[in-house]
C-alpha cells in the first residue's frame, strides 16, 4: 500500500522488474496487478518482513523469478502511539521489527545476491521523525531515528561491494498509514489540514512524490551519493 505500491508502479513504469513482498497479501497482489495490466514484471511475495525465514524467502524468490536482485528497497512500517511509559514490550518489539529489524534482515539476505551481480542500491524508507519528534511516537521514533544510523553503517560497509545505501525521511504523505493516524483522532479531516498547514508548501505530500525520489536514489543519476538521508517533507522540518 501506499509509499511501497507507488514506488514498486515507478520501478516497473522505468523497466524494473518488481518483487513486491508484503504481508497483507490482497494488497500486494493488487500492487502487481496494477503493474502487469500496465505491460510491467511483478510477482507477490507473501512475507513478514520482521521474520528472518521470511526475509530469506524474499530474496530466494526474487532471484528464482528474475535471476538476481540489483535493488532493495526496504519500506514497510507500522506507526504505533504512546510514550515509553504507555508502550508495552509487546509493541514496542512489534514497531522495531517491521520498521527497524526488517532493513537488518532483508539487507541480510538481499545483499548477497546484489553483490553477486556486481552492484546496485539499497533505499530505506525513515521519516523525519528520525531526525526531529513529536509527542508519543516512542518507538517509532526511535526505528526512524535506528534506520538512518543503518543506512550510514550500510552504505560504508558496502561501498566496496560498488552498493549505494541511502534512505529517504518523508514528511507527511497522503496513505492508508496517515489516513488511520488521522481516524485516531477526534477530527480526522481537521487533523489532516493541521499537517498540512505544518508543511511550508501547505499540503501533504503524494506517495508517487517519495517513489521518485526513492528511484531516483536507485539509478545511476545518483552516482556519487551513499550513505544520505533524503529528506521529503514539503519543508516540514526547516521553520521553527
Ligand atoms: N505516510 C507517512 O506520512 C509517512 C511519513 C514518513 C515515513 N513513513 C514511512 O513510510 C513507509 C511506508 O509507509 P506508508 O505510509 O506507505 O504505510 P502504509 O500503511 O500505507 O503501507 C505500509 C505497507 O507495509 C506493509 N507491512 C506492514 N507490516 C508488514 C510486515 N510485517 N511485513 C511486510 N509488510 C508489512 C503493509 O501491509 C502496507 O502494504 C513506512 O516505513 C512509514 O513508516 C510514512
Amino acid at each position: 500500500m501506499g509509499m511501497g505500491k507507488a514506488t514498486a508502479v515507478a520501478f516497473a513504469r522505468e523497466g524494473a522488474s518488481v518483487a513486491v513482498a508484503d504481508i497483507n497479501s490482497e494488497a500486494g497482489a493488487e500492487t502487481v496487478a496494477q503493474i502487469q495490466a500496465e505491460g510491467g514484471r511483478a510477482i507477490f511475495i507473501d512475507a513478514d518482513v520482521a521474520k528472518a525465514a521470511d526475509a530469506q524467502h524474499i530474496a530466494i524468490e526474487a532471484v528464482n523469478a528474475f535471476g538476481g536482485i540489483d535493488i532493495l528497497v526496504n519500506n514497510a512500517g507500522i506507526q504505533h502511539y504512546g510514550s515509553v511509559v504507555e508502550t508495552t514490550e509487546a509493541e514496542w518489539d512489534a514497531v522495531l521489527g517491521v520498521n527497524l529489524k526488517s532493513i537488518f534482515l532483508c539487507s541480510k539476505y538481499c545483499i548477497p545476491e546484489i553483490q553477486k551481480r556486481g552492484g546496485g542500491a539499497v533505499i530505506n524508507v525513515a521519516s523525519v521523525q528520525g531526525m526531529a519528534s513529536q509527542e508519543r511516537v516512542a518507538p517509532y521514533s526511535a526505528t526512524k531515528g535506528g534506520a538512518i544510523s543503518l543506512t550510514r553503517n550500510m552504505a560504508i560497509d558496502f561501498a566496496s561491494s560498488n552498493i549505494r545505501v541511502n534512505c529517504v525521511c518523508p514528511g507527511s504523505i497522503d496513505t492508508p498509514l496517515l489516513r488511520a493516524a488521522a481516524e485516531l483522532t477526534d477530527d480526522p479531516q481537521g487533523t489532516v489540514r493541521e499537517w498540512e498547514d505544518a508543511h511550508v508548501l501547505k499540503r501533504i505530500g503524494r506517495p508517487e512524490e517519495v517513489a521518485q525520489v526513492i528511484l531516483f536514489l536507485a539509478g545511476d543519476r545518483s552516482s556519487f551519493i551513499t550513505g544520505a538521508a533524503y529528506v521529503v517533507d514539503g519543508g516540514l522540518t526547516i521553520q521553527l
